[in-house]
């Protein structure tokens, strides 16, 4: 097993720690540091109780490695109040709203909700359920903490007590010293089946250098695709390069042309918040902050969803119909080569994605019958008007991202809802499975993009 030394700032406490390069960062606090507050559901980035705050962001720590997090600060669960110190005043407002039971889900619920006193998540139930879409609670129900979260969000964004970085975690709560724990008894996390090195290339260079020298080797985004999949057994790199280190691939910005770039990592959270996004191309906007919950809108990058090309992911429909183009480090590719199938995309083995450019349009919606749990499509329909042309892409078919071409003549025909009368999806193009018969997610489709063209004709 390769390991490292890294210096991670837990509450308040800088610590120097020698990590296996494919621990997760859950095990580290857990099992290396004792810090047991943050709790292990599901594994699998679905349950939000492991959640912890890193540099402010509140992630799920069960799908972060810990070398990604290294030297940042995080803040756990004991950060905020520890044994003989008063509650923290969110932990006070979930007590007297009897928002907890069991209480395993509820160190996660308070560290998103301490992330969202930075966000501008306004302080009304609806807007607080949907910031916590991504925290499950299996026996209490959520009307306590909805209520807990409504009163206590306008106090402490009033008092100004959100606190995430070392020195304020250190001031603002008193916290158990990492170092006076670790003789209790800490243990090594136990070794995890998977076996990587991971690396963080400086630059574009050095990552396809890297990529061309290690065949088996993977570029990680996010991870919130490709840790799963290998905690999972469904991929056994050899080594991944953690790609959070080159500035290229962060950028966000309109062009001369009046075209949106958006570089592979940035963070759905990121385009769904920011103001050139929504004034200029909103269906991209719409799309980004519809994806799963904030904790994975946060981590989850534009070019990981595009690589990875899940059958059920919205960017490829948002994407493909836009008529973007994705500039990889080797040469310009269109949407319509880039997708070739389920989990299937032109990219070779050692080239990365660097940015997508969307081309200015008229108008465009995204609509989703989503999975209720994850958010993923089960049926997604993107339908985008330009000056001549529509075009729309569906995903959730089952095979990759697909353009329905008879509706887009229809449509750029007569832009009009009523020219959809009659048209069905061949449910060929569709797949069975588990969620939904080929049938039924045909008729979806329709359905979908009747409703977008509807939308988009009342704006
Ligand atoms: C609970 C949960 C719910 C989700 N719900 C949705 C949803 O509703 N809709 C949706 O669309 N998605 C959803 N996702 C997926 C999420 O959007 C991820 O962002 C996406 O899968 C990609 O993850 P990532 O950016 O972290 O990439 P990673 O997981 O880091 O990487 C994914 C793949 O892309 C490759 N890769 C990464 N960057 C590059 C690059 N620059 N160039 C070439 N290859 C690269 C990696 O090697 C890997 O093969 C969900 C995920 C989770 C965990
Ligand atoms: S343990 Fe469930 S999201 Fe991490
Ligand atoms: S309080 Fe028991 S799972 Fe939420």
């Amino acid at each position: 097993m390769s390991s490292q030394l890294i210096t991670l700032h837990i509450n308040g406490q800088t610590r120097q720690l020698r990590v296996e390069d494919s621990e997760a960062l859950i095990d580290t606090l857990r099992e290396r540091c004792e810090l047991t507050g943050s709790h292990q559901g599901c594994d699998t980035a679905q349950c939000g109780a492991c959640t912890v705050v890193v540099d402010g962001t509140a992630i799920k720590s069960c799908n972060r490695l810990t070398l990604q997090a290294a030297g940042a600060a995080v803040l756990t669960i004991e950060g905020l109040a520890s044994e003989g110190m008063p509650l923290h005043l969110i932990q006070q407002a979930f007590s007297r709203h009897h928002a907890l039971q069991c209480g395993y889900c509820t160190p996660g619920f308070v560290m998103r909700a301490l992330a969202m006193v930075n966000e501008a998540v306004p302080a009304e139930p609806q807007a607080v359920r949907h910031a916590l879409a991504g925290n499950l609670c299996r026996c209490t129900g959520y009307e306590g903490i909805v209520n807990a979260l409504c009163e206590v969000l306008p106090v402490l964004r009033g008092a100004g007590l959100m606190s995430v970085q070392p020195n304020d975690t250190a001031q603002r709560y008193a916290s158990p010293s990492v170092s006076e724990l670790a003789p209790m008894g800490a243990m090594e996390p136990a070794a995890s089946a998977a076996s990587f090195q991971v690396k963080r290339p400086a630059t574009l260079k050095r990552a396809i250098e890297w990529l061309a020298q290690h065949p088996d080797a993977r570029p990680l985004a996010g991870g919130q695709s490709l840790l799963p999949a290998i905690r999972l057994g469904l991929a056994a790199p050899s080594h991944l390069f953690d790609l959070q280190d080159i500035n290229e691939l962060h950028e966000l910005r309109v062009d001369e042309r009046s075209h949106l770039i958006i570089g592979a990592m940035v963070s759905h959270a990121r385009v769904a918040t920011n103001p050139r996004v929504r004034a200029g191309w909103p269906m991209l906007a719409a799309l980004a902050g519809g994806i799963a919950d904030q904790q994975v809108r946060a981590a989850g990058t534009l070019g990981g969803s595009l690589a990875n090309h899940d059958p059920a992911a919205c960017w490829p429909a948002g994407v493909l119909a836009s008529g973007a183009t994705i500039i990889t480090t080797h040469r310009e590719i269109t949407a319509d080569a880039f997708f070739t199938g389920l989990f299937g995309t032109a990219l070779a083995s050692d080239e990365l994605i660097v940015s997508v450019r969307f081309p200015p349009a008229v108008a465009g919606r995204y609509l989703k019958f989503e999975q209720p749990a994850s958010r993923f499509a089960l049926v997604g329909v993107a339908v985008v008007r330009f000056a001549q042309w529509v075009r729309v892409a569906i995903t959730g078919l089952g095979s990759g991202v697909y353009r329905w071409s008879k509706a887009e003549a229809l449509l750029s025909e007569r832009f009009d809802s009523a020219a959809l009368k009659g048209l069905t999806l061949d449910p060929r193009v569709a797949s069975d499975d588990l969620h939904a018969p080929a049938e039924y997610r045909a008729h979806i489709a329709g359905v979908l993009l009747q409703r977008a063209v509807a939308d988009l004709q009342r704006d």
